[in-house]
């Protein structure tokens, strides 16, 4: 009965007739179902597998990316938490000093709400994606107010709509080699080192209810240097609770590189034990695989992205402090990668759970795979 009902669903979710799933019994209904959603398994959708251990899954998405159609549907089908990928950019936000534009952040909340998934924001303190007019205009006397205000006008908009929001972004950078790991950039240098704390104050202060995150890149390799910057990440983290400022989750962002197999070592997975013992949550935040330098065959391309996230994902869902994880896309009709690490030959990259075309691919299999082999949390 359950799995009828789990495949009841499934057709109702991808368009088809239950009625008719019904009436073609089970080997009808494989066909029927691969024929709609394209998937072979069970085809339940990632979002589904994630809840069943208590967990969200996500993707990042343009309003420009989700008037296509056909990936809209695979959004909704797979998704159930969704972040603006630029819409809640200072660059997005703010055409002028003095004025904000909501209009696109606006559009992607009520695409999550009709699509009954929740919504996360990124990112509040970022170094890039600033405004054209930021440079000449921040100044030391004005810095401080600028975040403040910005921080307070945009988090008090979507007060109680937001499941988490990214109040820090990529801070870190100890080869900038400030004894406290953080990036030397316009607002530690503007407003000075305690813009941090700043900001998850304020945060929480316009939304006491959002989980604040503290998101950062390059974590996730058993290399010296992320081994460093994990430790700068934990010396901060314990500075920033131990002076009771309102930060309540880490996000691994986790654009992962096909050649760089050694990830999510020893190492990596202690720092998650001490970030999940600091009574910190654990977000991965914009998952993806860069397979710019893997022979372009796509079936052995495919096998090793999809290596990857089985390795990574295994790792870090035995973790319970995890709560959600976000690929920074879904499909490789739509991914930053495209443009950030093209390949030599020109051939398409292949680095998301889903091809062009919206079928599944060994990365989807290896997400699933890993969702299920998840512990309850
Ligand atoms: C990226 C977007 O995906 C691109 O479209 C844009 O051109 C640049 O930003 N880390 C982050 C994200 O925190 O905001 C970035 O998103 C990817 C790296």
């Amino acid at each position: 009965m359950t799995e009828l009902f789990t495949r009841r669903k499934f057709l109702a979710n991808t368009g088809a007739s239950a009625g008719a799933g019904l009436l073609l019994g089970a080997s009808g209904v494989k066909a029927a179902m691969m024929a709609v959603g394209g998937r072979d398994s069970s085809g339940t959708p990632l979002k589904s597998l994630a809840e069943r251990k208590g967990l969200l899954y996500g993707t990042a998405a343009t309003e420009h990316k989700l008037t296509d159609q056909a990936y809209a549907d695979v959004v909704i089908r797979e998704c159930d938490l969704m972040v603006p990928e630029l819409a809640l950019k200072w660059e997005a936000l703010r055409p002028s000093p003095s004025t904000y534009d909501f209009s696109g952040a606006d559009w992607t909340l009520h695409f999550a709400q009709q699509h009954k998934m929740q919504f996360r924001g990124h990112a509040l303190v970022w170094h890039l994606a600033l405004p054209k007019w930021f440079n000449s205009y921040a100044t030391p006397q004005n810095a401080k107010e600028l975040l403040q205000s910005h921080i307070t006008t945009v988090v008090s908009r979507y007060a109680g709509k937001m499941e988490s929001w990214d109040v820090i972004n990529e801070a870190l950078l100890p080869s900038d080699k400030r004894p406290d790991g953080l990036r030397i950039q316009p607002w530690l240098q503007l407003a000075g080192p305690d813009y941090i704390e700043m900001a998850f104050r304020a945060a929480n202060a316009a939304d006491p209810k959002a989980l604040l995150v503290w998101n950062e890149n390059w974590l996730e390799e058993d290399t010296v240097g992320a081994e460093h910057k994990r430790q700068y990440f934990l010396q901060n983290l314990k500075r920033l609770l131990s002076r009771s400022v309102p930060v309540h989750a880490i996000g691994l962002q986790s654009h992962l590189k096909a050649d760089h197999p050694n990830i999510a070592g020893p190492q990596f997975q202690q720092f998650l034990s001490q970030v999940s013992g600091m009574g910190l949550k654990i977000l991965v935040t914009e998952l993806d695989v860069a397979d710019d330098k893997l022979p372009n065959d796509f079936t052995t391309r495919d096998q090793a992205v999809a290596n990857v996230y089985s390795q990574y994902l295994n790792t870090v869902l035995a973790q319970k402090a995890v709560v959600a994880v976000i690929t920074w896309g879904l499909s490789n009709k739509y991914t930053w990668i495209t443009n950030q690490n093209p390949r030599s030959d020109g051939a398409p990259v292949r680095p998301l759970p889903f091809d062009e075309n919206m079928e599944p691919t060994a990365a989807y299999s290896a997400i699933a795979q890993a969702l299920e082999n998840a512990p309850s949390r």
